[in-house]
């Protein structure tokens, strides 16, 4: 018989501040480079709808611009217009009457706006580009050096555009609120803005927002200070980081523990350690895309800065994930390519753990049904392969 004490881990509730997702499952933020001006559509829809219905407790949406300048690709999401709230709406809606959890990354691209979509290698934009809408415009970065050549350098952001991109951030989270996100994730990580400003690899600025690693970290905990100060104090905050720029990185795993510290201090509640991204006037290698190949670093980040983790990357298989949260290396897990794969992941890895119901992190609609095979199964097995009209009745009254 099932009980609090030997039901797996992952699907044993977790409640941080005033949410509560029903297993620790998380879907990963992917960029799906299908928005119209910023606003999702029926792609988002069907994407994020299908891994709720598939069990996840918590679902990322992709990267979302805070402004659209800070977008990488005219084909990235944004929530920079007001406009914007009642199409975030429709999925979160529709997310939450799954019973999970609907949560939103918000990011600025720094110095990587300006080019095509992933499947084009996120190629640089020309002036040739202009014909069919897609002109090149510039980046804003920490200093004014690219990680590879483009139609234009990105501006060094002067003290006016730091105040302008921390109000686009503060815009941001009040419009994934009025959007009906439960937790807001902010994107530290993977070479974008404030990836940028933490790494000495993108920020050669010698005043208060570079030079030593306090200055550096300046930038990413005013954003963190001005959307905890916008986000409802019952609601979750995330903030991804790379946990190192790549093997060997400049940025590395102790800088991280000090920005989770630092985080921590300012109401963060949750560190998501992923890596990379950063590349440019460095030789560093990407860390490699083994098994589980960042747990390691979540591990680290919530025993050194004392603070929830998640672990994401390389995870594939239901007991990597319960043996991930049993050894208390994370608090959540989360996986992207393998929801590509497979969106009801969630439910399968449920049964494979032996939950005793594993229908129920699906919604009714699917899971009466397959209760109901699963009885039936069960009867013509003890029956021999007949079932009675009577029992099939019985069945259903059970199940339904
Ligand atoms: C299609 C795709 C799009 C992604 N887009 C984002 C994104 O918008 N924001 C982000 O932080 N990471 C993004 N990632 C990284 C994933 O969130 C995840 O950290 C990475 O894929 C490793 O997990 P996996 O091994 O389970 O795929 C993306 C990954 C994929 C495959």
């Amino acid at each position: 018989m099932e009980n609090a004490q030997n039901r797996p881990l992952l699907f044993t509730p977790i409640t941080i501040r005033g949410v509560t997702a029903k297993n620790r499952v998380v879907v990963s933020p992917m960029c799906q480079y299908h928005s119209d001006d910023g606003g999702p559509g029926d792609w988002q829809m069907m994407h994020l709808g299908r891994l709720a219905v598939g069990g996840a407790g918590i679902i990322f949406g992709e990267e979302t611009g805070v402004e659209a300048r800070g977008r990488k690709t005219y084909m990235c999401a944004g929530i920079w217009d007001e406009n914007h709230i009642p199409m975030y709406r429709r999925i979160t809606d529709f997310i939450k009457e799954q019973d999970a959890i609907p949560a939103i990354q918000i990011g600025h691209a720094g110095r990587k706006a300006s080019c095509h979509v992933a499947t084009e290698d996120w190629r640089p934009l020309r002036d040739e580009d202009a014909e069919y809408g897609w002109a090149p415009w510039q980046g804003l970065a920490p200093s004014a050096l690219d990680q590879l050549p483009r139609r234009y350098t990105p501006k060094a952001m002067d003290a006016d555009d730091i105040r302008t991109v921390l109000e686009a951030w503060r815009e941001a989270t009040r419009r994934s609120m009025d959007a009906g996100y439960d937790i807001l994730e902010i994107h530290g990580a993977h070479g974008y803005l404030i990836h940028q400003f933490l790494s000495p690899v993108s920020n050669h600025r010698n005043d208060a927002y570079g030079g030593d690693r306090e200055g550096r970290m300046r930038f990413a905990l005013e954003v963190a200070e001005i959307v905890r100060a916008a986000w409802p104090k019952d609601k979750p905050l995330f903030f991804r980081v790379s946990s190192v720029d790549g093997e060997g990185g400049i940025w590395d795993l102790d800088d991280t523990v000090a920005l989770a510290r630092e985080l921590k201090e300012r109401d963060i509640d949750m560190i998501d350690c992923s890596s990379g991204g950063i590349s440019g006037d460095s030789e560093m290698p990407m860390v490699p895309r083994i098994e589980k190949f960042q747990a390691g670093f979540a591990d680290r980040v919530r025993r050194e800065a004392g603070i929830m983790t998640i672990a994401v990357g390389g995870i594939t298989e239901a007991h990597q994930a319960e043996e991930i949260l049993q050894s208390g290396r994370a608090d959540l897990v989360a996986m992207a390519r393998e929801f590509i794969w497979n969106a009801d992941w969630t439910a399968h890895a449920a049964r494979e753990l032996g939950v005793e119901d594993p229908f129920d992190q699906m919604p009714h609609e699917y899971a009466f049904r397959l209760r109901q095979r699963e009885k039936q199964k069960e009867m013509s097995i003890n029956q021999g392969g007949a079932v009675t009209r009577a029992a099939y009745e019985k069945i259903f009254d059970e199940t339904w």
